[in-house]
C-alpha cells in the first residue's frame, strides 16, 4: 500500500494560488444579477439586450473552454493560467469603464473567454500537482473558491445597492485577478507536464519542492515518457468511454438545475411568495459554501462515487418535494421552497459541484487530458448557456411545479448514470488510473 504523501508548505501555497481562480469564476458569474438592476437603466437596455449582457459571458466561456486544451498542451498549464488572469483583468476593466452597450458586450465576451480557460486549466493543474491521497481535496478547493466567489458577489451587490453604483462591482472583480496574476510568477509548471515535454530534471525538482516525502519516485519510470498530446487518440474505444463519462458528468452538473437557482434565486423566491428575497439569497450562498467545506473534508475519505450517490439522491428528493408543493398549491409553499432549495444546494455542493472537477482531472490519460477536459467543459458551458437563456421563460410558461418535476426527472437519470458508470478513483495515482483506462478495466 502506497504511503500517504504530504504536500510541503510551498505545495500548499501552489494549490491555493491555482484554486483561487475559482473566486474569479464565481464572482464573474454571480455578480451580473445584482449589477444588472443598475446597468439596465444606465444604458437603457431592452429585455433582449439584458439577456445578451447576462448570457454572453457563458458563450465566451464556451469558446474559452474550446481553446483551453490547445493552450494547455502547447504553451503549458502555467502560461495558460497567466493568460487567464490577464483576460479576467481586461474583461472587468472594459466593463467598469464602458460607455456604450457594445463595450459592455466586449467586456463580457473577454471575461467569458477567461472563464472558459480557467474552468479547464485549474482542475487540470491541480490534478497533476496533488499527491494521490489528497487529490480530491486539492481539486475540490477550486469548487470552494467558486462558491466563495458567488457569495462575495452576492454580498458586494447588496453592499453597493443603496449607492446605486455598478462600476465598483466590476473594479472589485479585477483585484483577485491581479493578485492571482502576480502569484502565478511564484508557481512552477506541473511536474507531469514538464516530464511529458521531456524536462525530467525539472519535473523531479518540482516534485521535491512540492512534496515532503519521496513516494513519487515510484511513479517516475511511468512519467518519463515524452507524451505527444493527440486529439486523434480521443477516438479509440477505451478513450471514448472515459470521454462519455466526462461529458455526461459535465452535462448533468448543469441540467439538474443548479444555475437556475444560483442565477435566479430571487425570482424563484418571489414566485414562492417570500418577501425577504435578499436574506434568503444570501442564505443560499452561505449554505453552498459551508456544504463545499464538508465535501472537501469527505472527498478523500468517503470517495467520489459515494458522495455523488448521496448528493444526487438529496438533489432528487428536494426537487421532487418542491414540485409536489407547487403542484398541490401547498399553503406552506414559501417555507417548503426555502427548505428544499437549501437541501438542493447543499446536496449539489457535496456532489456534482466538486466531484465533477475532481473526476475530470483524474480519468483522462495524459495524451488526451487537455483536449478531453476541454470537450467536457464545452458541453458544460453549452448546457449552462441553454438553461440560463430558457429558464426565465420556462418557469413563467410552465409554472414552478412542472419545471421542478422536469428537473427531478433529470436528477433521476443522473442518479442512474452515476450508479452505473462512475467508478471509484480515490487514492489511486493518475498513472494507475491511466493503466486501468488503457486496458479497458476502468469500469
Ligand atoms: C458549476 C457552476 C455553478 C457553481 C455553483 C460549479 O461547479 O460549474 O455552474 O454555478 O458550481 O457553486
Amino acid at each position: 500500500m502506497r504511503k500517504k504523501e504530504q504536500l510541503s508548505p510551498y505545495g500548499h501555497f501552489v494549490v491555493f494560488v491555482v484554486a483561487f481562480g475559482g473566486i474569479l469564476f464565481g464572482y464573474n458569474t454571480g455578480i451580473i444579477s445584482g449589477a444588472l438592476v443598475f446597468i439596465s437603466p444606465a444604458f437603457q437596455l431592452s429585455t433582449v439586450q439584458e439577456g445578451m449582457v447576462v448570457s454572453l459571458i457563458l458563450l465566451g466561456a464556451l469558446f474559452g473552454a474550446l481553446s483551453a486544451g490547445f493552450f494547455a498542451d502547447r504553451i503549458g498549464r502555467k502560461n495558460t493560467l497567466f493568460l487567464t488572469a490577464l483576460l479576467f483583468m481586461l474583461g472587468t476593466l472594459i466593463i467598469a469603464t464602458a460607455d456604450t452597450y457594445s463595450q459592455l458586450l466586449w467586456g463580457r465576451c473577454i471575461g467569458g473567454l477567461a472563464l472558459g480557460l480557467v474552468s479547464v486549466v485549474s482542475p487540470l493543474y491541480l490534478g497533476e500537482t496533488a499527491p494521490p491521497h489528497y487529490r480530491g481535496r486539492c481539486v475540490s478547493l477550486f469548487q470552494l473558491f467558486i462558491a466563495l466567489g458567488i457569495l462575495c458577489a452576492y454580498i458586494t451587490a447588496v453592499a453597493f445597492a443603496p449607492e446605486q453604483r455598478w462600476r465598483p462591482l466590476f473594479v472589485i472583480g479585477a483585484v483577485p485577478a491581479l493578485l492571482q496574476f502576480i502569484a502565478i510568477f511564484l508557481i512552477p509548471e506541473t511536474p507531469i507536464f514538464s516530464a511529458a515535454s521531456g524536462k525530467y530534471p525539472l519535473a523531479k525538482r518540482t516534485l521535491t519542492q512540492l512534496r515532503l516525502d519521496k513516494a513519487w519516485e515510484a511513479d517516475l519510470p511511468k512519467m518519463q515518457h515524452k507524451h505527444k498530446m493527440s486529439l486523434k487518440a480521443c477516438f479509440k474505444k477505451n478513450m471514448l468511454y472515459v470521454i462519455a463519462i466526462g461529458a455526461l458528468l459535465s452535462i448533468f452538473q448543469q441540467i439538474t438545475g443548479i444555475n437556475a437557482i444560483i442565477y435566479y434565486t430571487p425570482k424563484i423566491f418571489a414566485v414562492s411568495g417570500i418577501s425577504n428575497t435578499l436574506i434568503a439569497t444570501l442564505a443560499i450562498g452561505v449554505i453552498n459554501t459551508l456544504a463545499t467545506v464538508v465535501s472537501l473534508w469527505l472527498m478523500d475519505i468517503a470517495g467520489r462515487r459515494r458522495l455523488l450517490l448521496i448528493g444526487v439522491s438529496g438533489m432528487l428528493i428536494s426537487l421532487a418535494v418542491l414540485a409536489w408543493a407547487f403542484l398541490s398549491n401547498s399553503v406552506f409553499i414559501d417555507k417548503i421552497a426555502v427548505a428544499c432549495l437549501m437541501v438542493f444546494v447543499a446536496s449539489f455542493a457535496i456532489s456534482f459541484g466538486p466531484v465533477t472537477w475532481v473526476i475530470l482531472s483524474e480519468i483522462f490519460p495524459l495524451k488526451i487530458r487537455g483536449a478531453a477536459i476541454a470537450i467536457s467543459l464545452v458541453l458544460n458551458w453549452l448546457s449552462n448557456y441553454a438553461l440560463a437563456l430558457t429558464f426565465p421563460q420556462l418557469i413563467t410558461h410552465l409554472g414552478g411545479g412542472t419545471m421542478f418535476a422536469i428537473f427531478a426527472g433529470i436528477a433521476l437519470l443522473a442518479l442512474y448514470f452515476v450508479y452505473s458508470m462512475i467508478p471509484e478513483t480515490k487514492g489511486k495515482t493518475l498513472e494507475e488510473i491511466e493503466t486501468l483506462v488503457n486496458t479497458g478495466k476502468f469500469r
